[in-house]
């Protein structure tokens, strides 16, 4: 018996253990790899919405519903007021999208709109701000991470074309996660090799 417990002690301890160094790992490199992003309430997609053309999708820019991306901090979400602009004729072809749509005219109609569950979020003593950070790789774009932007004749690139160096291809995405840790480090790592601020106060309040 003693044996046993000494064994049951042991594997207590490694599930402890475990969790600790997981939980150090995670607050300070980033989130574990894999991490699913979150169920939302209507299963928006984006590859339906903001996919390519050719890819199938409707190839709508992402400034066309982020809208402030580029004006303010906050990238901000539509409102169902924006969705219903197409969606008050478009019901969906197939049962899913049918279902999914059914909510989105509801959560309209009951003028509660949706609560879409956050996906990147920062801590409150942190603060991050989306048009700076937009404009920097607009008017540089070799410091552009995955994405191959095509480059204006008048040497311009579209701010839809900077995201997926902070969010990786949402486009492709039928489920939005997060995909770069985002964390003090990553932060200023970046602001170090492009002459970013670095002063403590410039992101925390
Ligand atoms: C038709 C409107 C629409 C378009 C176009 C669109 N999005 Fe979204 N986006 C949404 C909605 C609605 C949500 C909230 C639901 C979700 O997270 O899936 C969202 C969520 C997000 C999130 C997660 C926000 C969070 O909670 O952290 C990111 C990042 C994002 N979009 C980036 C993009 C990028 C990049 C593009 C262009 C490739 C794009 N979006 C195009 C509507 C849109
Ligand atoms: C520019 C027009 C347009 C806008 C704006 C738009 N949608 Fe759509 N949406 C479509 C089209 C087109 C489809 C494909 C319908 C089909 O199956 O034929 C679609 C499909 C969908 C589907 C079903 C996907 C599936 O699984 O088949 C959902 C859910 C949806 N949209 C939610 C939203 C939400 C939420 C918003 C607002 C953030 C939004 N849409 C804004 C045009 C739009
Ligand atoms: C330099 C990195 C970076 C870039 C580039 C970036 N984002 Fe973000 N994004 C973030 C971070 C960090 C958060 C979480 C902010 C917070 O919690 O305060 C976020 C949050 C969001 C959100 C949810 C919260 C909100 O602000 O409404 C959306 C939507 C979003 N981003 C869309 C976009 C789109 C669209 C683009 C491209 C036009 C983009 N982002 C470019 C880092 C970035
Ligand atoms: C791709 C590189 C990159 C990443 C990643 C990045 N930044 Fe920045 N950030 C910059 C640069 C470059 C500037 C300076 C822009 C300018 O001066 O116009 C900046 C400026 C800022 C500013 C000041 C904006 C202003 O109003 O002057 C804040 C705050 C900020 N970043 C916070 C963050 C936080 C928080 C994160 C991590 C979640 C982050 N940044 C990630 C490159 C980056
Ligand atoms: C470029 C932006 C940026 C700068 C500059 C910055 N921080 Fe941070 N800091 C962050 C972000 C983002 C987080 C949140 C990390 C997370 O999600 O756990 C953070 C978290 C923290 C935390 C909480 C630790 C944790 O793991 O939660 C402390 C303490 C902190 N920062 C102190 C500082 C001090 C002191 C300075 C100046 C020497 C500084 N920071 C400069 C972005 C920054």
């Amino acid at each position: 018996m003693p044996k046993a417990k000494l064994l049951i002690g042991l594997l207590v301890g490694l599930v402890l253990f475990g969790a600790f160094v997981f939980f150090v790992g995670s607050a300070w490199f980033g989130l574990p790899v894999g991490a699913q992003g979150p169920e939302q309430p209507i299963a928006y997609p984006h590859t339906t919405h903001a996919g390519s053309v050719e890819s199938g999708g409707l190839g709508l820019d992402c400034t066309f519903c982020h809208r402030n991306v580029d004006k303010g901090p906050a990238a901000t979400i539509p409102s169902v007021e924006q969705c219903m602009f197409c969606h008050s004729k478009i019901g969906g072809t197939t049962d899913r999208g049918q279902t999914e749509i059914a909510k989105l005219r509801a959560a309209f109609e009951s003028g509660e709109g949706v609560k879409w569950i956050r996906v990147h979020r920062l801590p409150d003593h942190v603060q991050f701000v989306h048009d700076a950070h937009v404009r920097f790789l607009m008017v540089n774009p070799d410091k552009i991470v995955n994405s191959t932007p095509s480059i204006g004749l008048d040497g311009s690139v579209n701010a839809a074309q900077v995201c997926s160096t902070c969010h990786g291809q949402i486009a492709a995405m039928a489920k939005v996660k997060q995909i770069r840790a985002l964390k003090m480090g990553d932060c200023v790592d970046c602001h170090r090799a492009n002459n970013g601020p670095t002063d403590c106060t410039a992101c925390h309040y």
